[in-house]
């Protein structure tokens, strides 16, 4: 296994594969393929380490395990059985199978992840499997991909948040918003409807250039394949990447004096947390002289709030006045749904699609003359 290449898939949040991909490559410094749903690239498995630890906008990690025609039970079976499992998953792995098809003969996705587990029980006799991991068949005209999640729970959980809020945004999501708006953790950024402190935290880790993997931990690491030590080293290279940010240089407020406390609590618990500066505010009457005496990034995902003559929601309308009006210089990013983008856009502004938990969302950046 460690020897070899094998391929993996990365998947992006639909509308951010293009910035995945330049992430991807950047940080791996390897050729990677843009294909439906993210991107794909042929590597070894410390590759698969590093994006793991490295990619922010990445939702998730799958080893490519096999591709093969099938259109019936028995194929099915004996190609899935053709794979050595042992040298893949613990032999205590508790497998999950999740099945799409398309124009397959063998449409039923329940029974097909039934005979496929049963096939990957039998290679694993480890008792009890305790391990959860999630495999993927995805079926296309007869034809199968079967491929291993290398992540366990989804890349957007950095393991940072102690506290939740309403309506967060994705991690994942906040951090393409940031590359979006150019910010490479170097200006000034302020988070003035912080919530939960998404933004911020995504913002902090950059300023620091701490890895957003650094908090939590892989599915790979259960693999026999996996290396304790090679992973500790990558680990401690990084770290040693890391800058000690003591003074703000990002700055989170909200109207929510409950809001501010809970992201102040999770920021003492965090090495970065210093990067941050926290106080409750209502945005319309922050001076942004008070932020920074430079101009940076200012982002929000906004509240939703009601439409106003023209389709336009109030809420945003006011914030990008206000914004033109008092925060000149600045260069601001709010995610809308798509329903809300203003019309006509703000001079200077262009929007950019993407979906979010479903919902279609428009990402409205621009400077602000
Ligand atoms: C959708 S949430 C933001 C979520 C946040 N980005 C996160 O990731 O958790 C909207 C936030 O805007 C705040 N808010 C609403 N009106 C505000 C105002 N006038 N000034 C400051 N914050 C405001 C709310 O308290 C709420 O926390």
């Amino acid at each position: 296994m460690a020897g070899r290449d094998h391929t993996f898939y990365v998947s992006a949040t639909p509308g951010l594969g293009g910035l995945l991909a330049q992430e991807a490559e950047a940080c791996l410094g390897l050729e990677v393929t843009r294909v439906t749903g993210g991107v794909e690239f042929t590597a070894r498995l410390e590759s698969l380490w590093q994006a793991a630890l490295s990619l922010r906008l990445a939702n998730r990690i799958l080893v490519r395990l096999a591709s093969f025609k099938a259109e019936n039970f028995d194929k099915l079976e004996r190609r899935i059985a053709e794979i050595p499992w042992e040298l893949w998953l613990p032999t205590d792995a508790d497998p999950e199978v999740v099945v799409t098809t398309h124009h397959c003969r063998l449409y039923h996705t329940d029974a097909v992840a039934q005979r496929v587990k049963g096939v990957v029980d039998q290679a694993l006799p480890g008792g009890e499997g305790r391990v959860p991991q999630k495999i993927y068949l995805r079926g296309e005209d007869d034809r199968f991909t079967l491929s291993l999640d290398a992540a366990g729970e989804p890349l957007y959980k950095r393991g940072v948040k102690t506290h939740g809020g309403r309506a967060p945004i994705r991690e994942t999501l906040a951090s393409a918003i940031l590359t979006m708006a150019g910010y490479t953790g170097d200006a000034p950024l302020a988070d003035p409807m912080c919530g939960a402190g998404t933004f911020s935290l995504e913002a902090a880790m950059r300023a620091t250039r701490t890895p957003p993997g650094l908090f939590r931990r892989f599915a790979f690491e259960q693999w026999p394949s996996f290396r304790e030590k090679g992973f500790a080293h990558m680990k401690r290279e990084a770290e040693k990447a890391i800058s000690d940010v003591s003074a703000p240089v990002i700055f989170a407020s909200d109207l929510d004096q409950g809001a501010v406390d809970r992201l102040g609590a999770t920021l003492a618990e965090l090495p970065f947390g210093k990067a941050v500066g926290l106080r409750a505010s209502d945005f319309f009457s922050l001076d942004p002289a008070s932020v920074s005496s430079v101009p940076g990034v200012v982002v929000f995902n906004p509240p939703y709030g009601k439409r106003i003559k023209g389709g336009n929601d109030a809420f945003v309308q006011r914030l990008l006045d206000h914004l033109a009006a008092h925060w000149g210089g600045w260069t601001a990013a709010l995610a809308v749904p798509k329903q809300q983008v203003p019309r006509p856009m703000p001079r200077g502004f262009h929007g950019h699609p993407m979906s979010h938990g479903g919902l279609d969302l428009t990402v409205i950046i621009g400077r602000l003359p």
